[in-house]
């Protein structure tokens, strides 16, 4: 048996769009319930009727992280909150975060396409699971959890963070399968050394589930070895449930996109046109199983493309590539997305500092860090080291209180930081070296 839903994973091509077509009318008429769809519709002259096609969609314009924001905490929810059992939302407090509500019918559709994917790639109840994602709002703690004990794993909730205790409970109780972001198994793999361990003599992994982060083809095969077992390239964000949206099977050829539960199409994110199978692209999803909280024709400001042709598995829905970056200027650190206008709202907000700053992403023995420079206005510079030292650790914390990192913090001298044809460089990447 090596399908979870044989039916539903292998459907020929024509069923799969009656299927789609069937639940996208369904999608939109219940989105029209909510505050907002209910005026966008009204706006554009479109509802259900609308729809005679797939194809018909793309009539209906585009829902954006800034809709969904300036629509918190309700404005998407098409349902009492009585009916709701779950949320989970991004980081931010200077700003909205983006809040996703589930009511049951939600939460069961999520938990039985992360157990889909888990066991696409042979897992199984004989299997020990252990996550090492945030817990909490973080839908990558949650999300695998229901999903693992769905399959019938037993389950470790290790959470993030104390690495002698993940690899602890690692030996411990065998375990067997992990899932983990890939520049946090380059951290754990640092302390297994210290420890002077292996993965592969003193573990039983057989498996590791990456993602929430971009990594390379490289990078995937630089875990593989330093653990000793395949690593499957997991995809799944926040406002399309969490985990479980598209993911490697065994044959590490690219993510099925579950396309049963998401209508994908990839447009060009200048125009929005599409672009043709096979070209690179934004991709755009609405989904198809979701009561509380539908979302028709979400940018989701992922650039990937879809991999033409069958996958050897036999499953029917189509693969897209690994992620190639971003529409906009997201990037994730630790595992945590993060926007340089939430650091920089931040940074404005004290009076001390000027309007420059500098964000440097790198790597130091496998762990990841961030640093921020920022440059004090002039008349703020003292030699008074025991104040420059409190303004650096209030903007680290009222940072991590921001975006849930850490970062490290240093005050410069005004016109100190680096400028590119006059224009200030705000986030220098060099994880990467
Ligand atoms: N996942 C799990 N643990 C992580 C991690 C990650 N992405 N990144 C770092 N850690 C570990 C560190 O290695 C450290 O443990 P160790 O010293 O025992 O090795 C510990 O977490 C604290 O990290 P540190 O860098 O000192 O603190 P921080 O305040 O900057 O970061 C985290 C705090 C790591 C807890 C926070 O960024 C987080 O929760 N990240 C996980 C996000 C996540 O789960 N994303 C998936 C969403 S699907
Ligand atoms: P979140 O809502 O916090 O789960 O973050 C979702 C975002 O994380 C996505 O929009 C992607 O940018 C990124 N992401 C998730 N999974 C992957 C993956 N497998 N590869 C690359 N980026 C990913
Ligand atoms: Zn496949």
């Amino acid at each position: 048996m090596m399908y979870w839903q044989e039916e539903i994973e292998t459907l020929p091509t024509p069923k799969l769009h009656e299927l789609q077509l069937k639940r996208l009318l369904k999608s939109v008429q219940r989105a029209a319930m909510s505050p907002y769809y209910k005026k966008v519709f009204a706006e554009n002259n479109l509802s259900v009727d609308s729809i005679k096609s797939l194809e018909d969609l793309r009539k209906f314009p585009m829902t954006t992280k800034e809709d969904m924001r300036n629509n918190y905490p309700y404005g998407l929810l098409t349902c009492s909150t009585d009916d709701i059992v779950r949320m989970h939302c991004t980081s931010g407090t200077t700003g909205n975060p983006v809040a996703v509500l589930y009511n049951r019918h939600d939460l069961d559709s999520w938990v039985n396409l992360v157990a889909r994917s888990m066991f696409s790639v042979g897992t199984r109840n004989t299997d020990i699971f252990q996550n090492s994602s945030g817990y909490g709002l973080f839908t990558g703690g949650l999300g695998f959890q229901y999903g693992a004990e769905k399959v019938g794993c037993m389950t470790i909730p290790a959470g993030a963070g104390n690495s002698r205790r993940q690899i602890k409970l690692m030996r411990d109780f065998g375990t067997t399968t992990m899932h983990a972001v890939p520049s946090y198994l380059g951290r754990l793999r640092a302390v297994f050394d210290d420890l002077g361990l292996t993965p592969q003599k003193d573990t039983k992994l057989k498996r590791l589930f990456i993602g929430a982060e971009p990594h390379s083809e490289e990078t995937r095969k630089r875990i593989e070895e330093m653990y000793g077992c395949p690593a499957y390239n997991s995809f799944g964000m926040t406002e399309m449930n969490g985990p479980g949206v598209a993911f490697e099977c065994k044959e590490e050829k690219g993510m099925h996109m579950w396309e049963d539960c998401y209508l994908m199409e990839i447009v060009n994110p200048q125009t929005l046109e599409p672009v043709p199978d096979g070209e690179m692209g934004e991709l755009v999803l609405t989904t198809l199983d979701r009561e509380a909280l539908p979302l028709i024709r979400y940018r989701t400001r992922d650039l990937t493309r879809i991999i033409p042709g069958p996958c050897a598995c036999g499953r029917t829905s189509r693969r897209i590539d690994r992620f190639q970056g971003r529409s906009d200027d997201m990037f994730i650190m630790k595992g945590c997305n993060v926007f340089p206008i939430q650091i920089e709202r931040v940074l404005m907000r004290l009076p001390e500092l000027g309007s420059d700053y500098l964000i440097t992403l790198g790597r130091d023995n496998g762990a990841d860090y961030m640093l921020i420079q920022a440059e004090l206005k002039t008349d703020a510079f003292t030699d008074n080291y025991t104040k420059l030292n409190a303004l650096c650790k209030r903007i680290a914390a009222d940072i991590r209180d921001e975006i849930q990192v850490t970062p490290k913090v240093e005050l410069v001298d005004k016109g100190s930081l680096p400028k590119s044809d006059g224009k200030a460089v705000r986030v220098k990447e060099m994880r990467h070296l």
